[in-house]
């Protein structure tokens, strides 16, 4: 008789998602022919480039023809693909096509890297945080229980909170493997050099590895924020970086997505890079050739000058529903380099409640900050993601807010 991999249960999260869905169809149940406006989709609202979609419409056409149909591609990736990325992104890192992995999506590759890892790692993972860093070890069985205070006991627990800025800081006691996300999901706080530099330092002295996610680099502005943690001195013997086309070129629904791991970066003499390679032969079968043509033209000037140009709109939207809430007396933080505001919560108003206040009076849609850790009680998330006209309604909808809202403050 079969027997479960019970660690599965041991994820007692709430999934927000299907319980927000559920909210929405009874809203929309009660109220049919009102517009909800939805801030709460960290998914693109805009449509891919002409470029891209010629790429792959071509792409798929020499599918058609005996001579250039292609089969199974090479499993980490096509080299016209790799070499792009290493020519526009890389090169000046010194990072060469052979640490470069092509895969579809960076859910795939940040969930699955922890099977390199022994159990015994120490992990140190962000609260709140894109949820998948914490569950996809839970899953594995590379933690306890969940303790009475809603945490995993063994893990350390990096507080993203007021106080330093909803980023993670180094912590006192040594870790193996450390999770980092920057711009990070969900507090649109994004590390600076000097902040970045005291976690490779941190990571170099404790001889860990630290997994980078860098799904919103595209959203960087500032030019003090690195948009590659090889930027950081020391970083290419300690950091694994993960990048995609989800966010930056619009490639949520088309799924490509690369991994970076340096050759320096080794467990006991054994290259993680080599493992790595073994790991994807093993269990990948490569990406869609079309679809690595359609990223390999995001990279094209032309493809990148509409990429640019889609993001700068979303962070122009993104901007103005800051102002505007800033201007209501609201606490918002993020939005500059990022696509996610994050912002506090009326009183002590929790997350669930303000989630529920918003939809029900305004119909909007955000996302409870709980729902990214214990430490985002107390929030919520807003994202850019979203139209000019959504931006145009959403800031009627504030300026009809501003009593009601202020009252509900009082209140909790
Ligand atoms: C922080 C973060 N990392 C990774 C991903 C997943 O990206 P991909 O579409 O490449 O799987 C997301 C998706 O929302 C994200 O928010």
């Amino acid at each position: 008789m079969p027997s479960l991999n019970h660690n599965f249960q041991k994820l007692k999260r709430e999934i927000i998602f299907p319980i927000i869905d559920q909210k929405l169809l009874d809203l929309r149940q009660k109220n049919p022919t009102s517009k909800i406006l939805n801030l709460g989709v960290g998914d693109i609202a805009k449509p891919i480039d002409t470029t891209i979609a010629k790429a792959i419409s071509d792409a798929t056409l020499e599918m058609t023809d005996p001579i250039s149909i292609h089969g199974y591609g090479p499993s980490t990736g096509y080299s016209f693909l790799k070499d792009a990325i290493v020519d526009t992104e890389y090169q000046k890192y010194g990072i060469t096509s052979e640490e470069i992995f092509i895969s579809h999506g960076i859910i795939s590759d940040i969930t699955h890297i922890e099977e390199l890892f022994s159990k015994e790692n120490r992990l140190a993972i962000p609260n709140p945080a894109y949820p998948v860093y914490l569950d996809s070890n839970v899953m594995a069985g590379k933690t306890a229980s969940l303790n009475k205070n809603d945490l995993f006991d063994g893990i350390t627990t990096l507080q993203c909170t007021q106080e330093n800025n909803f980023l993670p800081v180094p912590p006192k006691a040594p870790s193996d493997i450390i999770y980092l996300c920057s711009p990070h999901n969900p507090t649109g706080a994004a590390f600076s050099k000097s902040e970045l530099q005291t976690w490779v330092d941190y990571a170099r002295k404790n001889k860990a590895i630290i997994l980078y996610d860098g799904a919103y680099e595209g959203f960087i502005r500032d030019s003090n924020i690195p948009k590659s943690i090889y930027e950081i001195d020391g970083s290419k013997d300690v950091a694994i970086e993960f990048r995609s086309f989800s966010k930056t070129a619009g490639f949520t629904g088309l799924r490509c997505s690369y991994t970076v791991i340096p050759q320096n970066i080794n467990i006991d003499g054994i290259p993680v890079n080599s493992l790595w390679k073994t790991r994807q032969s093993t269990k990948f079968n490569g990406v869609a050739y079309p679809i690595q043509k359609g990223a390999l033209a995001s990279l094209s000037q032309v493809g990148q000058e509409a990429s640019k140009r889609q993001i700068d709109d979303y962070l122009l939207q993104g901007k103005r529903i800051k102002e505007a809430l800033l201007k209501k007396g609201f606490s918002v933080s993020g939005g500059d380099n990022s696509p996610y505001l994050w912002m506090k919560t009326p009183g002590s108003t929790t997350s669930w409640a303000f989630f529920d206040y918003l939809l029900e009076k305004f119909h909007i849609v955000t996302i409870p900050g709980v729902g990214f850790g214990k430490c985002g009680e107390g929030y919520i998330r807003l994202s850019s993601f979203i139209t000019k006209e959504t931006a145009d309604e959403f800031l009627e909808k504030i300026t009809a807010m501003e009593i009601s809202c202020f009252h509900f403050a009082q209140e909790s």
